[in-house]
């Protein structure tokens, strides 16, 4: 090989690592960074598929892009494991992970790693017809890190069989337990195996009863309320009492939703992705015989959700950022969202489509969920949301088994929360 064609190559090495070094955990979208501009394959990084929908939505893609084929790589069904396998490929520069789905809690602690592509410049997506809230949950200090993909809310499945009227008070709820008793199944269930599910629910028995885990800062710990001690106290009794079956200690998502459907729950608070699965399920034993409804309140209107979802990111290490964008902007489109909600019942993020009139016919919840979203509670906004979360679910779990007072546990809460805020 000639001198000079070798000194070109090298020159050409020399500029790709260059331009390597530009990107790689930056953040940053400065204008030399090839990635930016290239299209090619790409990979989609997302938490098991329950609902089915990833696959023909690729296919779907990928019959239209020949040439920027994505492959899904599918991560376990439990919240905490797709965290730690994200931050894993993340702290190992995996050009392979182009776009991640993120939940809407980790959205800070990516973003101010810098694992997280800035959505500005010729990665802009146009937000105006999303809404606010997840909008709010992609965004991090001023800037967009990711597209809302899915929403989520709470809500209350209940047994339409043996319960005429939802309950719409904690209290009503825990009367309505005698009817269990009677018909010789449990009574109610949320997530409280020891994971991200289990914040999701203290925050929700929190808030409801009026209370909050931290101040409008963010980051200031206010557990110390008579709210707060009333909302884990209700957990801690009803566990107790049996009123939450003590197998419900081990629940995630898909345990909780395999036992309502099995007929072996009166109620479940779970996401919107129940109900489809619920209905169409072979093993579904209460197809035709279940409800929807708010979670119960406090007798002042209906229960406070945690604000849940999750965005479509693409990768500071992607080396195809053109193609992540235009499926992640596929993602969030109008038509996509249509489809999540028929075929998975995920909530969309486009606030018009949950008045369409056309799905609210075949989707009768849609209202109850647009309500339960708009009312919903964020879950604390933290780069440091992995120690906020540990705090809660450490000290709730414990109490919820009875080893700690809910006294203690509210504590112990407060001080590890504090301590995880001190150099936020
Ligand atoms: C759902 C929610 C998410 C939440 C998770 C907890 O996936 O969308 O926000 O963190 O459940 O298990």
């Amino acid at each position: 090989m000639k001198a000079a064609r070798l000194s070109a190559i090298a020159g050409m090495a020399i500029a790709g690592l260059v331009l390597a070094g530009c990107s790689s955990g930056s953040g940053g979208s400065g204008g030399t960074d090839a990635s930016l501009t290239s299209h090619g394959p790409i990979t989609y990084v997302q938490g098991k598929d329950n609902s089915n929908v990833v696959r023909p939505l690729i296919d779907k893609w990928n019959a239209a892009h020949p040439k920027e084929k994505v492959t899904f790589k599918e991560q376990s069904d439990q919240a905490d494991q797709q965290h730690d396998d994200l931050v894993q490929n993340f702290q190992a520069k995996n050009k392979n992970y182009d776009v991640v789905d993120v939940d809407v809690v980790w959205t800070a602690e990516f973003a101010a790693k810098g694992w997280l592509q800035p959505l500005e410049g010729a990665l802009a997506i146009k937000t105006t017809d999303l809404l606010p809230a997840t909008v709010a949950s992609a965004t991090y200090g001023g800037k967009l890190y990711a597209a809302p993909q899915t929403s989520d809310g709470g809500i209350l499945y209940y047994r339409s069989d043996l319960i005429k009227t939802p309950p719409t008070t904690w209290d009503e709820l825990m009367s309505d337990c005698a009817v269990a008793k009677t018909a010789g199944i449990d009574c109610y269930a949320g997530q409280y195996a020891k994971y991200e599910g289990l914040t999701v629910n203290v925050a929700e028995a929190i808030n409801t009863a009026g209370g909050t885990i931290v101040a409008k800062d963010g980051k200031t710990p206010t557990l110390n309320t008579p709210e707060a001690k009333k909302g884990l106290q209700r957990l801690v009794d009803a566990y107790k009492n049996g009123d939450i079956p003590s197998a419900a200690i081990t629940y995630q998502e898909e345990q909780g939703r395999q036992a309502f459907e099995a007929g072996k729950l009166l109620f479940l608070r779970n996401w919107p992705y129940v109900y489809s699965l619920a209905k169409t399920d072979g093993s579904s034993t209460v197809k035709d015989t279940f409800g929807i409804a708010p979670l119960p309140g406090n007798g002042n209107g209906p229960g406070a959700s945690s604000l849940g979802g999750h965005n479509a990111a693409i990768s500071v290490y992607s080396q195809h950022k053109a193609t992540a964008h235009d499926f992640i902007e596929f993602l969030e489109s109008s038509e996509t969202q249509k489809f999540f909600a028929t075929q998975g019942s995920l909530a969309p993020v486009i606030e018009s489509v949950y008045t369409d009139p056309t799905l609210v016919e075949k989707l009768p919840y849609l209202p109850v969920l647009l309500k339960s979203i708009k009312s919903a509670v964020p879950r604390p906004v933290s780069p440091f949301y992995p120690a906020v979360t540990t705090a809660v679910q450490d000290n709730a779990y414990a109490a919820i088994k009875g080893d700690v007072t809910v006294d203690k546990a509210l504590t112990d809460m407060q001080a590890a929360i504090s301590a995880a805020s001190a150099g936020n």
